[in-house]
């Protein structure tokens, strides 16, 4: 690094208080796969014992990957392709580098499309477009093979979380994560005491609650594996980047345990309104699949509401704009840990390397956006672009990086260094810090092996 690249490092941003750092990373974590995937993966997989196998892996899993992040993130104090290099010498970890440059740009091409969607029903829903007698699936096959639309939306998107990461760490993203948050909370909240108070949920709580083990199988056991890592924002580098805006006296296994409990907390709550929602209404499957959200949905609420017309209005546009600031809040961080890159790496100002990323990652999203449209028969190894990207992170790059994070952690950082940011002045329970490196240099490396090698396999 040149003395430039100093003076920008050591202009870096940090978090200024405890709230900020849970709601930013928090804020990470919980984006479309809690609102949108996890509920899709419920119902597809069997409802009440997904679930709990779920909650193991977040707490097995994926905590402990969590806590991996947050040691290499705020001991390196770099952004996460410039950690590896700084704590290791050696080539081979600066590959795991480069996988935290790759992969959030490859998620963020596609996951911008599904966010541009989310604005759109948002703006649909609020002039009324997804009630009375419309027919959801051929709206919504409309919209999305139409060649400008749906860029247009993702454009917008990515401008509105272009503005927070050029407003910097504590200004844009910690402050737009408090205000966000609380909010997202108070909506899921609202959500699910409305779907409640409807005729007919028990069905939809009897299938969230009541576990049915004859539908588990080790397909099943691995989709939680997978979901869980997805949803907590793991392997790629984007909480690295977040946790070197940690100060000091941030306790990491406590922040790692609250974010946690927070993503898993909304994703049941999703889980909580629209299964009694979907139950409520005669001949509506619960696994629906990928179109549940824009298609499924908007259907359930006009229907379920169909005597009282204005709350399946608000209940409608609640639910998008839940989808969108649960959205945001996470393409900031994807967003983030690549300009903070481009900072260090090429000595930028912040302003000027968000434009880079925005520019560079549109143009991918483009592509992608257009490959349910006029590029849907551009086919990469039979998959579409938008598909090819979604498979190239979800079930190579993100495992495999977990892998390695883990690895990373538990063999070659020296040991001191790791109990000393967990310590918090030398209070570390000895028998939590073994089961911990247990965790992290045997039991998740050989658990994501084998999602990895049921993601390349089975699909
Ligand atoms: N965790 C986010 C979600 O649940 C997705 C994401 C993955 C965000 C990886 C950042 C990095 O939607």
């Amino acid at each position: 690094m040149n003395n430039n690249t100093n003076e920008n490092a050591s202009q870096r941003g940090a978090f200024t208080s405890k709230l900020g750092v849970v709601m930013a990373t928090a804020g990470s974590a919980v984006g479309l796969g809690n609102v949108w995937r996890f509920p899709t993966e419920v119902g597809q997989n069997g409802g009440a014992a997904f679930i709990l196998i779920y909650l193991l892996c977040i707490l097995l899993l994926g905590i402990p990957v969590m806590i991996c992040e947050f040691v290499i993130g705020r001991h390196a104090h770099t952004s996460a392709k410039a950690a590896f290099a700084k704590l290791a010498k050696g080539k081979k970890w600066r590959l795991l580098g480069l996988n935290c440059v790759l992969s959030p740009f490859f998620v963020m091409s596609f996951y911008m499309v599904v966010a541009g969607w989310t604005l759109y029903y948002m703006l649909q829903a609020l002039i009324g477009g997804l009630g009375g007698e419309v027919d959801h699936a051929a709206q919504f096959a409309r919209f999305s093979t139409h060649s400008w639309w749906p860029v247009a939306c993702a454009a917008l998107f990515m401008f509105i979380t272009h503005w927070v990461v050029s407003r910097g760490v504590q200004k844009g993203i910690e402050r737009s994560s408090r205000l966000m948050m609380p909010m997202l909370l108070l909506i899921i909240a609202v959500m699910v005491v409305c779907s409640l108070s409807m005729p007919g949920t028990s069905e939809g709580l009897s299938f969230l609650l009541q576990p049915d083990f004859s539908k588990v199988d080790t397909l099943v056991v691995l989709s939680a594996i997978g979901q869980s890592f997805f949803s907590l924002s793991l392997g790629m580098g984007c909480l690295i980047t977040y946790a070197s805006y940690f100060g000091p006296d941030t306790n990491l296994t406590r922040t790692a345990c609250s974010v946690g409990l927070m993503d898993t907390m909304v994703a049941v709550m999703c889980g909580f309104f629209i299964f009694p929602a979907v139950f409520s209404v005669p001949g509506v499957e619960p696994g629906a699949g990928p179109g549940l959200a824009f298609i499924t949905l908007p259907n359930v609420f006009h229907l379920a509401f169909a005597s009282v017309p204005v709350l399946g209005y608000v209940f409608t546009v609640l639910f998008y704009m839940l989808l969108m600031l649960a959205a945001l809040t996470s393409t900031i961080s994807l967003h983030e840990t690549l300009t903070a890159y481009m900072v260090e790496q090429f000595s930028m100002t912040r302003s000027r390397a968000a434009m880079w990323v925005t520019g560079s990652v549109l143009t991918l999203c483009v592509l992608c956006a257009w490959s349910f449209g006029p590029l849907s028969e551009l086919k990469v190894a039979g998959l579409t672009l938008f598909d090819l990207f979604d498979f190239i992170t979800s079930n190579v790059l993100m495992p495999l990086g977990g892998i390695f994070i883990c690895l990373f952690v538990g063999w070659r950082i020296d040991r001191q260094v790791v109990r000393s940011e967990l310590s918090h002045h030398g209070r570390l329970h000895e028998g939590l810090f073994s089961l911990f490196m247990m965790l992290v240099r045997y039991v998740v490396p050989l658990a994501i092996t084998a999602v990895f090698l049921q993601g390349l396999l089975w699909r």
